[in-house]
């Protein structure tokens, strides 16, 4: 029997074209399928209630009439029924359930079946983008976590994923850099931690240039010989840049997040007066008072707070490298969709972008990408005030990183003293980076959320160490039988009892919940479904016993068993969690 990857939108397709095929106006109904409550199918359509209410029609005798115009393949798979005033119920038959966990039995096999989703489909998505010099902290760890959740589950679902690092690597901080680093820098200290000396060396020179009007005269000299292309000061830039670049690299590694692209600011610099002369021709940029400026009139603040796409000191800003980087990544990486991933502060930058392009495109006849600001919300001390250290500072990504994996050591050394130091190490590395990663996937990232080591690093509730452990306890049971959760669990039968059906149902939910994930971008969507998915095989587990006499029984209970672990194996390392086999 052949059952498809996302059993959902092919019945939702069934539905559509049975409405088509019963003589319901075409375009006019729409199946509105959704999850049902479990006590009643699977899936419910309720598209037939707004469709006759809005005709006048008996919904009942409507549903009647799209049921029997259901294709007859489709009873193979589905107990379909109607309900209370119209609503089409379907449950899925265990023998379709059973198929599907057959099918869908490797991460190759479930890659391929969700890679329906988005497949020929380019996203450049552009993600971290830290500024040149500064310290990497713990408000940068938001955007590069679900950014690089958002690239892999984007890339299982069939699209093709650009990785762009667009680091803010121009600007006026180099007046201060430079002079800076020409008479204030340590090599010593450069040499040990470039990321600390730099940024001590541009505080040092702001505060010099606060001080002192000399300073302050020398300070922006250097900046005017920077971008006249002085060939010293390009070579320092260069060079800052470089030292930059290779501590964020770092970081990087440990969180195993990768680019493809680093195209920063300065790569836009020369393609930006092909922006300025294309919207001033199009009428959309103006100038006021010496800048250049776009209105939205149609916008409620936008009409009278325009974008400024350059300074009236002449020089370009962030809005017209963004502008660059619009056409950048619309006509060199041919992208279908754009995701931009920045803290929700720069929403109004990005709807004024958004606009400005929309515009700009339509009047020049290119065509148009998707685009997707992915905003969120910053991450809260306990005291719900932003997140610092004792002394005020914010908390450094490198020291919150290793704070969590001697927390997590602690934790395993309890739990498994017995274990080789080594692989008490290694564990805690998962559980410890993987907690801070998973604490912020988990919310809703358009919310803050407060940040409590307490919280993320519980063995209960909606957290990195739980699911890991559900992960090696599943591990354990094969380790125990002397089985491979690999291999073919021949001779199952459908599921049966109350938790096995409800686990496979929740199984085969694993395509619902990669469209909604990656549709908004959201993959709290995910977390929320695998630690489901955890309690309902802890249900399932209490309730019935594996290790059986009876053959076809104790393989299905295997199968559940072993799609279970590759569904959390899956999905974890989606999010990009780094998955044990034992703890
Ligand atoms: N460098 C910026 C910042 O730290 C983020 C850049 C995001 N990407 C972009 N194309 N604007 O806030």
């Amino acid at each position: 029997m052949h059952v498809s990857f996302n059993i959902g939108s092919d019945l939702e397709a069934a539905v559509s074209g049975a409405a088509q095929a019963a003589g319901l106006e075409p375009g006019a109904f729409s199946p509105e399928l959704r999850a049902a409550d479990p006590r009643h199918g699977d899936f419910q359509a309720n598209g037939v209630l707004g469709y006759a209410k809005a005709r006048k029609l008996n919904p009942r005798a409507v549903a009647d009439q799209v049921v029997a115009a259901l294709p007859a393949s489709l009873r193979e798979h589905f107990e379909v029924g109607i309900a209370g005033p119209g609503f089409i119920n379907f449950r899925l038959k265990p023998a379709t359930l059973l198929a599907w966990l057959c099918t869908y039995d490797s991460a190759e096999h479930l890659k391929s079946g969700a890679a329906a989703l988005y497949h020929g489909q380019r996203y450049v998505v552009d993600f971290s983008s830290p500024n040149t010099a500064k310290q990497l902290h713990v408000g940068h760890i938001r955007g590069m976590v679900i950014g690089e959740a958002i690239c892999r589950l984007l890339a299982f679902c069939g699209a093709e994923v650009i990785r762009d690092n667009h680091i803010g690597d121009w600007g006026t901080q180099f007046g201060k850099l430079i002079w800076g680093y020409k008479h204030l820098r340590n090599d010593a200290a450069l040499a040990a931690d470039p990321l600390e000396e730099l940024e001590r060396i541009y505080k040092a020179a702001d505060a010099a240039a606060k001080a002192d009007p000399a300073v302050l005269d020398a300070v922006r000299a250097e900046l005017v010989l920077l971008q006249s292309g002085n060939p010293e000061n390009r070579a320092l830039w260069d060079r800052i840049n470089t030292l930059s670049a290779g501590a964020f690299t770092s970081i990087y590694r440990q969180l195993g997040i990768h680019f493809d692209h680093q195209l920063g600011e300065s790569f836009y610099n020369d393609k930006v007066p092909q922006v300025y002369t294309e919207l001033t021709a199009a009428g959309l940029a103006v100038e006021s008072q010496g800048a250049l400026v776009v209105f939205h009139p149609e916008h409620p603040r936008f009409k009278t707070q325009p974008f400024i796409i350059r300074k009236s000191d002449g020089a370009a800003n962030y809005a017209s490298t963004d502008l660059a980087t619009m056409l950048y990544r619309t006509e060199h990486f041919r992208a279908d969709a754009i995701a931009v991933l920045t803290d929700a502060r720069q929403s109004d930058h990005f709807e004024q972008l958004w606009l400005t392009t929309q515009k700009w495109f339509a009047h020049t006849g290119r065509r148009l990408p998707r685009f997707e600001h992915v905003s969120f919300g910053s991450i809260l001390g306990e005291d719900g005030k932003a997140i610092k250290t004792r002394s005020g500072d914010p908390i450094k990504l490198q020291a919150l990183l290793a704070e969590a994996e001697e927390r997590a050591f602690a934790l395993v050394t309890e739990k498994s003293p017995e274990l080789p130091e080594a692989e008490r190490r290694d564990i805690a590395n998962a559980v410890g980076v993987g907690a801070v990663r998973y604490a912020d996937l988990a919310q809703n990232r358009s919310s803050d959320y407060i940040f409590s080591w307490e919280k993320i690093l519980a063995f209960e509730g909606n957290t990195a160490p739980y699911l890991l452990y559900a992960v090696t306890r599943i591990h354990s049971i094969f380790r125990k039988a002397g089985l491979d959760p690999a291999a073919a669990m021949a001779g199952a039968t459908p599921p049966e009892t109350p938790e096995e059906l409800a686990l496979a149902r929740k199984l085969v939910g694993f395509a619902t919940v990669l469209n909604l994930t990656t549709a908004q971008l959201r993959p709290h969507f995910l977390c929320t479904y695998l630690y489901e998915l955890a309690g309902e095989f802890s249900t399932f587990y209490v309730a019935n016993k594996v290790i059986v006499d009876d053959a076809p029984v104790k393989a299905r209970r295997l199968l559940l068993c072993a799609r279970t672990l590759l569904v959390l194996e899956t999905g974890l390392q989606l999010l990009g969690l780094r998955t044990l086999t034992r703890m």
